[in-house]
């Protein structure tokens, strides 16, 4: 019998390498590779039931029915699975997060990949992690990295990019502090738009493109190596280089807060100080502090007593969607 039902959860994963860029925006390609580390317990669960008439798609997040542009993304996402199972059946959707939705913790990682495999379960496409995490991507380039646990990098190359795991969540015990900032508000630019913005704009792009080749390298050495301080400084610079492109774009893309700033001269001082410490930001205010399980609950407690962090999570590596 066809399962016209399915339910998925993943976990959202942070950037060690950055993705800032698409090759084509149709087919959402990425324009070069990723890294990231899977992060758990922050959890996006989905359930997809094809139970609707054709065109009549609904979505509730959080518990609220969504209208507009968050469900139009979904649908078209739809679409593609509904292409591939040849119906036209239309979808009940609900979804909810663990986390502030479009704060820059990377929510559209975790809602597309729990999405992708929800709705591929539901449409009885008896797809392999690999498939689901092209399939992913298509809703969101950093969902593909979320279909696996631990450190998982996004390649490029070929027709259809998808990721695969480079190592599983069992194999180097980190954490990820991530300090947020400002209550985890919703963000002015989206880091799909954001990024397009900078590509189309900013005389930069072309020295961050550049970039990401020799720090896809490094990374992936580093995590092979289990080499903490290597991993930790290729993040920082990737994460910067990826914000200066975006800060020279026009109108310049200034994801920071004074408690951003703040937040970064801290990490720096407390490495200074010989605690294992780098940071990562993306599209959004809050940093998140890549260090050792003996030196998180030292970070956890500086980095909270920073004036306008509003919540500290600690996280470990995560598993894959399931
Ligand atoms: O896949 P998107 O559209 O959510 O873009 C992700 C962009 C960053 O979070 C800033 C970087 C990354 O690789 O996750």
């Amino acid at each position: 019998m066809t399962p016209r039902t399915g339910t998925a959860c993943a976990c959202t994963n942070i950037a060690l390498v950055k993705y800032w860029g698409k090759r084509d925006a149709d087919a959402n390609r990425p324009a070069a590779g990723s890294i990231s580390l899977t992060l758990a317990g922050l959890v996006t669960r989905t359930t997809v039931t094809f139970d609707r008439p054709a065109g009549y798609d609904c979505l509730t997040l959080n518990g609220a029915p969504q209208t507009g542009e968050s469900l139009a993304r979904v649908s078209r996402f739809l679409d593609l699975v509904r292409e591939a199972a040849g119906s036209r059946d239309g979808a009940s959707v609900e979804s909810a997060n663990s986390f502030p939705t479009g704060s820059g913790l990377a929510s559209s990682a975790a809602g597309f990949a729990a999405l992708a495999v929800a709705a591929a379960r539901a449409g009885d496409l008896g797809l392999e992690p690999t498939q689901l995490s092209a399939l992913a991507r298509r809703g969101s380039g950093s969902a593909a990295r979320s279909i696996f646990g631990g450190f998982v990098e996004l390649r490029a190359e070929g027709a259809d990019p998808r990721a695969l795991q480079l190592l599983s969540e069992t194999e180097w015990d980190l954490r990820m502090i991530i300090a947020v900032v400002g209550g985890g508000s919703p963000k002015a630019v989206s880091s799909r738009s954001g990024m397009v913005h900078t590509a189309q704009t900013s005389p930069l792009y072309p020295g961050w493109l550049a970039s990401v080749p020799s720090d896809l390298a490094v990374a992936r050495a580093a995590i092979l190596d289990r080499d903490l301080a290597t991993l930790g400084e290729v993040a920082e610079r990737s994460a910067l280089t990826m914000h200066a492109s975006a800060m020279a774009a026009r109108p310049g893309l200034i994801y920071f807060q004074p408690t951003t700033l703040a937040l970064m001269q801290a990490v720096i001082e407390l490495r200074r100080r010989g605690i294992a410490a780098w940071f990562t930001i993306d599209a959004g205010p809050h940093v998140k502090v890549l260090t050792t399980p003996e030196h998180a609950a030292k970070l956890a407690e500086v980095l909270g007593a920073v004036p306008g962090v509003t919540s500290v999570l600690t996280s470990r590596p995560g598993p894959g969607a399931v």
